[in-house]
């Protein structure tokens, strides 16, 4: 892991930002794993600006999203569809057809995570993952748990979980529900980048690097991984040496 350290959001936005972009300018037609929550949006303003400054298409590239909650239509302001096209795709020339989100109202949930993961493997994998990371260092929403998790599945999501994110919920209650990719199909992704900014997070950041690998500590298994870019605030890293 190579951890990075700035000083502001913004900042770690525009680096991440810059690495997505050159992707693109690379391989116009890369696959690339997206995540959501407050973290990744100063990288989405920022790339949504390099494409335009820059003139850069993102008509051949194909993007897969993390996670998305379970039973709330897709057309709700918290899904997370809504949220990759407001913060994101909106701002893009991406093609309508090249997004793929589980579907959390899926009848049949299991069909429906292996369907996804079908198709993440027939587009070749997933070139770059960005990740968040929770308080309590789940990634996706691959929360602490027993053991490592394989391919999507539908979780529960833990107290920690709903407390950070139930902010957003002012109508309807959070669900508790979610489907996910799974830990070993993050894993496969050739590149992952991980963001973490703000001090709620230093504990998990500490955990991740510092730490054994264990499935309590969702984010360790990263260390495992040969190509991971950590990019954190000052508060984020606050707890590393
Ligand atoms: P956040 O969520 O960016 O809203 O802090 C990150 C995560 O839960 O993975």
């Amino acid at each position: 892991m190579k951890v990075n350290i700035f000083k502001t959001a913004s900042e770690i936005g525009e680096a991440v930002a810059r690495i997505f972009v050159d992707e693109v300018k690379a391989n116009p037609d890369c696959v690339l794993g997206l995540a959501t929550g407050a973290t990744p949006i100063p990288t989405y303003e920022c790339i949504k600006k390099m494409h335009k400054d820059e003139n850069i298409s993102f008509k051949g590239v194909k993007t897969y999203n993390l996670d998305e909650y379970c039973d709330l239509p897709k057309s709700d302001k918290n899904s997370y569809y809504t949220f990759m096209h407001e913060q994101l795709f909106n701002g893009l020339d991406i093609l309508e057809e090249n997004v793929h989100f589980l579907d959390g109202n899926a009848v049949d949930c299991d069909a429906e995570c292996k369907r996804y993961d079908n198709e993440i493997n027939e587009a070749g994998g997933i070139d770059i993952q960005l990740l968040g990371i929770g308080n309590n260092a789940h990634i996706g929403f691959n929360e602490p748990a027993e053991s490592f998790t394989d391919g999507s599945f539908k979780v529960k999501l833990t107290d920690s979980t709903i407390e950070a994110n139930k902010i957003y919920f002012d109508e309807n209650p959070m669900p508790h529900y979610a489907l996910t990719m799974g830990v070993k199909q993050i894993m496969a992704a050739k590149k992952i980048i991980l963001i973490a900014t703000g001090p709620k997070k230093a504990e998990a950041i500490k955990n991740m690097v510092k730490g054994e690998v264990t499935p309590l500590v969702p984010a360790s298994v990263l260390q495992e991984h040969n190509d991971v870019l950590i990019f954190l605030d000052e508060a984020a890293a606050s707890l590393l040496d």
